[in-house]
């Protein structure tokens, strides 16, 4: 049990590589707090938790939101007595848009659920980390950080900017022993890829886009868990500060 004694908070934890993170740690002894602004969502995700045999308990809020993050940090607190590991891993994606048709109510509630969220997590985790002695923050960035795509602008800079504040964090809170990275994924086979796709994905579109993968194919929630655990097990101990990408050489 590569978790086993430690419990995390993850944020988004109601689909996706949120939900595929919370359950692959909880499978390697992690106790979970499962975060979600769909509170259905996070309890059907700690429900299934619980049904294969481990330790989690919802934790539902919007992580943008001050009081939310306060009060999720608290729910893991409550139920552990610690959070050792927080995955900032709630987004949202931009559909695609000439900049001139994007208005200013998308900028805003892309970089909220992007940057703001990280922010905010970071932030009100650190009375606990300096309290427990350190811990560790893995954030959901995008491998469209550095590889901008046309249409995308707003969600390209979002993801820039996490990556950014990933490695600021990282060198401020290394002397209170608290490692923070990121992971990247390429386009991934979540229901937030339809947003990326401005809609129903065709077999076609499908091909084209497992085409320019080198390991033909997309990115699968299980690809980024396994990548979140071992940036947050002991395993990388000597690891901070990085932005690893999980998209079978897309980015090459
Ligand atoms: N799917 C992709 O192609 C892809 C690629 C690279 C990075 N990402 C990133 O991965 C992360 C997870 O996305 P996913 O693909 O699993 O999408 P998803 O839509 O399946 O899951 C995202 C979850 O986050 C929740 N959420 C959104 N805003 C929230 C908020 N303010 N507070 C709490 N929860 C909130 C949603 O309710 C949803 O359950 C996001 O940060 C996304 O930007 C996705």
């Amino acid at each position: 049990m590569r978790l086993a004694g430690k419990s995390a908070l993850v944020t988004g934890a109601g689909s996706g590589f949120g939900a595929a993170i919370a359950k692959r740690f909880a499978g390697e002894g992690a106790r979970v707090a499962v975060n979600d602004l769909d509170a259905a969502k996070a309890e059907a995700v700690a429900a299934a938790i619980r049904a294969a045999g481990g330790d989690a308990t919802a934790a539902p809020g919007n992580s943008a939101q001050v009081e939310s993050v306060a009060a999720m940090i608290a729910v893991c607190v409550a139920a552990y007595g610690r959070m050792d590991l927080l995955v900032l891993n709630a987004g949202v994606a931009q559909r695609p848009a000439p900049i001139e048709t994007v208005d200013e109510a998308t900028f805003d509630r892309i970089f909220d659920a992007n940057v703001r969220s990280v922010f905010l997590g970071a932030k009100y985790a650190q009375p606990q980390f300096k309290a427990q002695g350190g811990g560790a923050i893995v954030v959901t960035a995008s491998t469209i950080a550095t590889r901008p795509r046309p249409g995308l602008g707003v969600y390209a800079a979002s993801k820039s900017a996490v990556i950014s504040l990933t490695k600021a964090l990282a060198v401020e809170l290394a002397a209170i022993k608290v490692r923070v990275n990121a992971v990247c994924p390429s386009a991934g086979e979540t229901p937030m890829l339809k947003e990326f796709m401005g809609g129903d994905i065709t077999p076609e579109m499908h091909k084209l886009f497992t085409s320019r993968v080198p390991l033909g194919r997309l990115c699968e929630p299980a690809d980024v868990a396994d990548a979140a655990l071992f940036l947050a097990s002991d395993e990388a101990r000597f690891i901070t500060g990085i932005a690893m990408d999980v998209d079978g050489g897309r980015s090459v």
